[in-house]
């Protein structure tokens, strides 16, 4: 369970590491960052109840849009490497006003960003690109909208052209729900970022998160995992953020891997080059394997969650030094991340109600875990008055595993999770179903 280590030694002082965001995410990104013995303090802000428990790691308040506070902070904590967990700062541009700072930064600039923030605008980078995707229209007005849906021989998806949390996207089953969903939209269920609707032709198979850190002209993959986005089991129900994970997705044979390298990836590398996007962080390919090929589903600017806890415990020590080498634009592109034969996998616990109104403020009771390769980062928590561990959030505990193969892994997550309470507690018994071969599907 090594990053094979020949060609990966540190550029510069890594002492302390400033990582924001607030969910499982970035606490999974510093339990990562912190194995490396240069590091001496992992700051996250604002972070979460978890984040104290890992090693090394501090929580600092910090208001990220006070900017003069900002730059203030990062020189007296001496911050080395900074790395943007979510889209929203990315997309607001603080990477570039950091670099601007002389910070050393993992995440792209506004312009990268772009890929995430708006729909049709990486619609429109893919087709100039020739990456493959699904066909798309995009409309600024629900007459447009109704022409295009009414002319199409099958129902489209629907999708807010902005950031929406995940929400923005609709699957209707019917031209009638089409329609409902274009005018929900520009009626402004999700504000400026409906002002822009993409349709698009509806395509089916299975879905894999492929993650490539890129420094602006090279890259290297992270190991592939697949998300299960529907609450419910059997993949019904409502999307959500994600309800579980497992790394690496056996979907992507070797051989399938090098088409994606050589169809999507090295040509939205060089798409953003063409466009003089310099960038500097993790791109997240959400893909679709279909009959016809892999085709891109949409691009992200960050890490996804529950992928990222998913991933993290595969990773060594060295991790932390190939982000500091995508943020300072001196990746080899050869670095060879080797996971030996160990299988990943997360499941997260939710509070009653999620991805709709749920409650939150119940105190959460952890028993006896097998703690050997496992994991639990915080999602949605903070502490109580008495400084027990209170649920503060839809997605609440994700919880991980490792071991030799994915049965094991589930296995285990599923006994630990036995041991783990609050009220409402629900997650699904049936994640990694694709790869347990001790999976009953009468479960
Ligand atoms: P997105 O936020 O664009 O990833 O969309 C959320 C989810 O909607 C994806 O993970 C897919 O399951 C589904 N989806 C998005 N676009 C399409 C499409 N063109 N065809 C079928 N399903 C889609
Ligand atoms: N797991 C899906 C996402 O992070 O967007």
């Amino acid at each position: 369970m090594s990053i094979n280590s020949t060609n990966i030694e540190s550029i510069s002082r890594l002492e302390n590491i400033l990582i924001i965001g607030s969910g499982g995410r970035e606490n999974s990104l510093a339990w990562a960052i912190q194995k490396n013995e240069l590091v001496k303090k992992v700051y996250l802000v604002p972070g979460n109840a978890g984040s104290e428990r890992i090693n090394k790691c501090e929580r600092i308040k910090i208001d990220i849009d006070n900017k003069i506070e900002l730059v203030e902070k990062l020189n007296f904590f001496k911050i080395d490497l900074i790395v943007i967990g979510p889209e929203i700062p990315l997309a607001n541009g603080l990477a570039d006003f950091l670099r601007k700072k002389n910070f050393k930064v993992f995440g792209p600039g506004k312009d990268g960003a772009k890929l995430e923030y708006s729909k049709s605008w990486a619609k429109e980078f893919m087709r100039e690109a020739n990456i493959p995707t699904a066909n798309f229209w995009k409309v600024n007005s629900l007459e447009k909208a109704k022409d295009i849906i009414n002319s199409s021989s099958s129902p489209l998806v629907v999708k807010a052209d902005g950031l929406a949390s995940g929400k923005g996207v609709y699957i209707p089953d019917s031209k009638e729900e089409c329609f409902k969903a274009a005018e929900s939209i520009f009626n402004g269920k999700f504000g400026n970022s409906g002002d822009i609707v993409v349709l698009e032709e509806k395509i089916e198979g299975p879905e894999v998160s492929v993650f490539a850190l890129c420094d602006g002209e090279k890259f290297i993959l992270l190991p592939s995992a697949q998300d299960h986005k529907r609450l419910n089991e059997k993949d019904k129900g409502p999307n959500t953020g994600g309800m579980g994970a497992y790394s690496p997705a056996p979907l992507l044979t070797e051989d399938y891997l090098d088409t994606i390298i050589s169809e999507i990836i090295e040509p939205t590398i060089n798409e953003l080059n063409r466009k003089n996007i310099d960038y500097k962080g993790v791109i997240y390919f959400g893909l679709m394997v279909t009959k016809s090929g892999p085709k891109v589903i949409e691009y992200n600017c960050r890490f996804g969650d529950p992928e990222c806890q998913t991933i993290m415990p595969l990773m060594d020590q060295n991790f932390l030094l190939l982000l500091e080498k995508c943020a300072m634009g001196k990746l080899i592109g050869n670095e060879k991340i080797d996971t030996f034969d160990m299988v990943s996998g997360c499941v997260i616990a939710t509070s009653k109600g999620y991805p709709y109104e749920y409650k939150t403020g119940f105190p959460i009771n952890i028993g006896n875990v097998d703690s050997t390769d496992f994991q639990i980062f915080d999602s949605g928590t903070r502490l109580g008055k008495n400084g027990d561990l209170i649920t503060d959030g839809g997605r609440v505990l994700s919880i991980v595993c490792q071991d030799k193969d994915f049965d094991k892994v589930f296995e285990k997550a599923y006994k630990n999770l036995k041991e783990i309470n609050f009220e409402g507690i629900y997650y699904r018994n049936d994640i990694g179903h694709q790869v347990r071969k001790n999976f009953s599907k009468g479960h």
